[in-house]
This record gives C-alpha cells, structure tokens and sequence, in this order.
C-alpha cells in the first residue's frame, strides 16, 4: 500500500510532505542508503532528508536515480533537502558546495537547502567564527539561481533565527531542530510559527531509538506504562504516538529508518487522532534532554544551546 502523506506550505508557497526520510546514521553498510530510499518511496514517502556530512548524498542519490527509472515517482513529486557544512559558511563558499552536493545526488536543484549549524570552523576543526548573516547572503544567492527552491537553517536558536530573519532578503522557511518527548522544545517551536518558520523535528523518536543505548537509565519512553496505555488504546505502536504527537502540533517530522517494517510503520500514523490527554501524555517525559548536543562545538562561537 502507497501511503498518501499530507503536506504542509512553507513561506514561499511550495508544499512540503510532512513526513520524510531522515537518512543520517553512524554505521552503514555499502547500499543500504540506497535501498533505504528505494524502500522509502516504494512505501509512499515523497520528502528525503540528507546532508553533506552525512557523507550519503550519491547513495541517496542513487536510490532516488533508481525509484525514477523504475517509475515509482518524477523528480516533480519528490522533495530533496541537504545542508551545508560547518566548513563552507564564507558566503563565496555557498554555492560551490551545493554543486557538489547536487552531482552527488545526480540533481539539477534541492527543494530546501539547510545552514547545517549556525558554527563555522575549517577542515581541521579551528574556530572559522564566520557570521551565518554572511553565509544566508551565500544561501541567498543559490535560491536566486534556482539551485534550491528553498532556504532555511538547522540548529538555530530563537535569537539567531531573529538576527537572520531581520536583514534577509529570502526568509528562511524552517528551522530543523532536535524535538521528541524528552526535549519537547515548545518555546523554540512558538518562535518559529509566530515568525512564518515551520520547525522540522530531528532525532524525533529521542531516546526509543535502538540507536541510542548511551542513555540507558533515561530511556523511560520506552517501557513507562502511560505511553504503552495510548499506543495500546489505539493499536498503534509508541514510536508511531511519538509522530503522531508531532504531526498534531503540526510539526514535519523525518524519522530514518534502514528496516522496511519500520519504514511503512513511520508513515502508518494518518489513521488515529490523539486525545489532548494522550497528547499531555507525551508531553509529560519532557527533561529538556538533548539527544544531540553537539558538545564537539560547545567552545565554537555561535554554539546554539
Ligand atoms: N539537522 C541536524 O543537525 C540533524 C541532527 C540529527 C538528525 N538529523 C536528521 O533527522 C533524521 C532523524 O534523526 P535520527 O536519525 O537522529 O533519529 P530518529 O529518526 O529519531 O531515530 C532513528 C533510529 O530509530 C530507529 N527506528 C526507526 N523507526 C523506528 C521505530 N518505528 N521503532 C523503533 N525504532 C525505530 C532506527 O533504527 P533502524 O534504522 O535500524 O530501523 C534508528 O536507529 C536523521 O536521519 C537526519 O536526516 C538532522
């Protein structure tokens, strides 16, 4: 079965599914970000998330070459994000490393192209302490050349949303931030909506991730009866409450999977509707507990948290 997913508008008018594959991971093995994809979209999903440093961009490419010549989707109907790099934020850096990104994905243009962290540093790892309004006029500039149809940032914080907001001449139109039930991150996500920024959540199945064992002892999510009481009530499991969670508060999600089960189960949550009571649920195990804190860039300026 293909699912149909919604779509939600972004600030410039284009449409954006708002469930999409999340394609990052520690360990994998040679293909199997390309069959993610392929997987993915045989399933329904429409919207990829990728980035340069996920250093997955041909074999998601790859994937997306193969789901257009099998004739499952047109280039048309899917939505591609990537995101620049720490280490290309001088605004004469921008555009040359989206052209690298887009031979990698075999593209002519990316819907959305994200700053991946308001950070700058060089290859090997020194403060580059760029100002990110220098790297938007760079982002700025691939949107006027049609190279991505969309803008936006990733990992920014409400002051330095504001700052890019104030002097942009393109808005950004998201802003990919961590949010799962033990980092609900709701003054973040106000923020954004009162300023026409639709929040992305990332890591949002948080601490129920199998990926994630560093945080055993906080993992509560995965075995506190009141969440299993809701995944029970409605047949569903707790990961697919977490999403549905999110698509109430009208929030794009992109859960990664690499298993096919898991896949159709991440898009299987158009067919139930939580209560307010089952969303307070949810809402309880906040800690304000970041999955990715970036501590690697806590000395960095522009270190968001
Ligand atoms: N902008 C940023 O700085 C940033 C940071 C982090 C992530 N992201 C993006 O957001 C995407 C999602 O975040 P994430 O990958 O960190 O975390 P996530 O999507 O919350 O979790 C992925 C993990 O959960 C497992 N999983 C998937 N579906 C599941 C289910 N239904 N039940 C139980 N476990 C399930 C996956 O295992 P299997 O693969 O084994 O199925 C994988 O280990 C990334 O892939 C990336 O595209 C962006």
């Amino acid at each position: 079965m293909v699912v149909e997913v919604p779509k939600i508008q972004l600030g410039n008018g284009q449409t954006m599914p708002i469930v999409g594959l999340g394609t990052y991971a520690r360990k994998a093995e040679p293909g199997q970000y390309r069959q993610a994809v392929e997987w993915a979209i045989e399933a329904g999903y429409r919207h990829i998330d990728t980035a340069s440093s996920y250093h997955n961009e041909e074999e998601v490419g790859q994937g997306i070459a193969n789901a257009i010549s099998k004739g499952l989707v047109t280039r048309q109907e899917l939505f591609v994000t990537t995101k620049l790099w720490n280490d290309c934020h001088a605004e004469a850096d921008v555009i040359p490393a989206l052209e690298k990104s887009l031979a990698r994905l075999k593209l002519d243009y990316v819907d959305l192209y994200l700053v991946h962290w308001p950070v700058s540093v060089d290859a090997s790892g020194e403060d580059m302490g760029i100002d990110y309004l220098e790297t938007w006029r760079g982002m700025e500039e691939a949107a006027r050349r049609g190279l991505a149809r969309g803008i936006g940032v990733s990992n920014f914080n409400a002051d330095q949303l504001q700052r890019v907001i104030r002097v942009a001449q393109i808005k950004p139109l998201v802003n990919q931030i961590e949010i799962n039930p033990t980092l609900t991150n709701h003054e973040l996500v106000n923020f954004c909506k009162a300023n026409g920024v639709v929040p992305i959540a990332y890591t949002a199945l948080g601490l129920l991730s199998e990926a994630r064992p560093e945080f055993a002892g906080k993992d509560v999510i995965k075995t506190d009866a009141a969440l299993g009481r809701v995944a029970e009530q409605h047949g569903k499991t707790r990961a697919q409450v977490v999403l549905r969670n999110l698509i109430q508060r009208s929030i794009p999600v992109i859960p990664k999977s690499f298993t096919q089960s898991r896949l159709a189960e991440n898009l299987d949550i158009f067919d139930f509707e939580l209560s307010p009571a089952d969303m307070d649920v949810v809402d309880s195990y906040n800690i304000n507990h970041r999955c990715v804190p970036a501590t690697g860039f806590a000395k960095l300026k522009n270190y968001p948290f």
